[in-house]
């Protein structure tokens, strides 16, 4: 972990927010390479769900919402950690945690071991509040939304109505998820601020657990897909005490990280929990009437629901690799999908005459109508391909003496370190099939 966070912030990938003023626990920014990667990742996402099948639906709901939206979903009274305080140093941790944490005054001991011990739990919601409006009383109360969820619960009809859709459909979100996390960490594993991507399908009562079924293995494929080793990915099935107020069903895919095997994203299956408390708490109908079968239900939501920022960790863990090239030649490189490479082709002029450098520009040029191109003139191409291999640039395009000839490219892959040669007429369709996923 240690040298992937160094690469991340010495390539542009990802930095501490705030970090001239000391940093910001828990909040990242993103630089010019990661905002690429989880941009890829969110356009992937948001492709697989709304544009490649068509009982998806999109819909980009606000983050401040009603108060008693939080109320209706029960976060307001369970949405908690069981929070433990040190009588000595202060120190805040949760109680479920201890045997991870550290005392933060003295790292060498458990927590409560640095004197006085450790005070009764008591539960903290991990809600963040705020005020909406200009008066700072208890009726201007509002929160952050701590999952996007609620705001495809709340426009469930909103939605079905205009786009004609029947159930079975879904509903598809990407946004902002804000949680006051106890105990954050694993760089951008667990952060206060992350996004989410959740999509919420509706189906007929008693349908539900084949539904929850075939979209968990759905979206584990997928990250196969993704190119997620499958030996670092596998299932884990909520027993009943595990399982969230809403849930019936719950099996989190997990990914074997360098701290062990964590959750990357979560299917539920959380009945008709959601749609029935926002009736009895707005008073509105919520059900649905099935036109085929003369019936009115409310239905069941199959939810899946994956973090933007997480599966960007845990698409860097899974490609970084430190490799001999050939003995004294070492180099890392990051193995991303080409799909979700930052940029995906960097064109060098092998030397800086003899026209070479206007050849590659004018390449780079045609290239970023269609791609994220970088254009590279200095140093040895031998260092211009490391860099590149450090940043995950899956393709490097060399013009050199043949280019002036016969008009070709040598085109180097990134993992096998292969070269071709490619005509220049054919290079964006040779990038753009060697970039395409292959949907599961
Ligand atoms: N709507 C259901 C829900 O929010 P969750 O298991 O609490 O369920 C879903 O969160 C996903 O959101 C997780 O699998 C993870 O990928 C991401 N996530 C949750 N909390 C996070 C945090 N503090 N930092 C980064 N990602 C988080």
């Amino acid at each position: 972990m240690d040298a992937l966070v160094s690469l991340a912030k010495r390539r542009g990938y990802i930095f501490q927010s705030s970090e001239i003023y000391g940093g910001m626990n828990a909040c990242w920014d993103y630089g010019p390479l990661g905002v690429e990667l989880k941009n890829n990742l969110k356009r992937l996402w948001w492709q697989t769900m709304t544009q490649w099948r068509d009982d998806i639906e999109g819909l980009d709901a606000a983050i401040l919402m009603h108060p008693k939206v939080w109320e209706a979903s029960g976060h307001v009274e369970n949405f908690t950690d069981p929070l433990v305080d040190c009588k000595t140093c202060k120190g805040r941790f949760r109680a479920d945690q201890l045997d991870q944490a550290r005392c933060p005054q003295k790292p060498s001991k458990s927590p409560g071991q640095c004197g006085g011990g450790l005070m009764e739990p008591r539960k903290f919601n991990l809600m963040f509040k705020t005020h909406i409006g200009p008066v700072e009383d208890a009726g201007a109360v509002c929160y952050l939304r701590p999952e996007t969820a609620q705001g495809i619960y709340v426009n469930f009809l909103n939605v079905q109505a205009p786009a004609r859709q029947k159930i079975p459909f879904g509903i598809a979100q990407i946004g902002k998820a804000f949680r006051n996390e106890i105990s954050p960490g694993n760089f951008i594993f667990r952060s206060r601020e992350f996004e989410q991507m959740e999509m919420q399908f509706f189906v007929k009562p008693g349908t539900d657990m084949e539904w929850f079924e075939r979209w968990r293995d759905a979206r584990i494929d997928w990250h196969k897909a993704l190119g997620l080793s499958a030996d670092r990915l596998r299932f884990h099935p909520h027993g009943p005490q595990e399982l969230a107020h809403y849930a019936k069903a719950a099996v989190d895919i997990e990914f074997k990280f360098p701290f062990g095997w964590q959750e990357i994203e979560g299917i539920h299956d959380r009945t008709d929990f959601d749609l029935k408390r926002h009736m009895e708490y707005s008073g509105k109908d919520l059900s649905y009437f099935d036109d085929a079968a003369k019936e009115r239900f409310v239905p069941y939501i199959i939810e899946t629901s994956v973090g933007a920022d997480r599966l960007a960790l845990t698409a860097l863990v899974n490609s970084y690799a430190e490799e001999e090239v050939k003995p004294g030649d070492k180099r890392t490189v990051l193995r991303l999908h080409p799909t979700i490479a930052p940029i995906k082709a960097a064109v060098f002029p092998l030397v800086n005459r003899d026209g070479m450098p206007e050849i590659a520009q004018k390449i780079a040029a045609d290239l970023r109508k269609r791609f994220k191109i970088f254009y590279d003139d200095t140093g040895a191409v031998g260092r211009r391909y490391r860099r590149m291999d450090e940043a995950g640039t899956p393709f490097c395009v060399t013009v050199d003496s043949d280019t002036l000839k016969d008009q070709t490219v040598t085109v180097r892959e990134r993992d096998s370190m292969q070269q071709i040669r490619v005509p220049i007429a054919g290079l964006a369709d040779h990038l753009e099939k060697a970039c395409a996923f292959e949907a599961p």
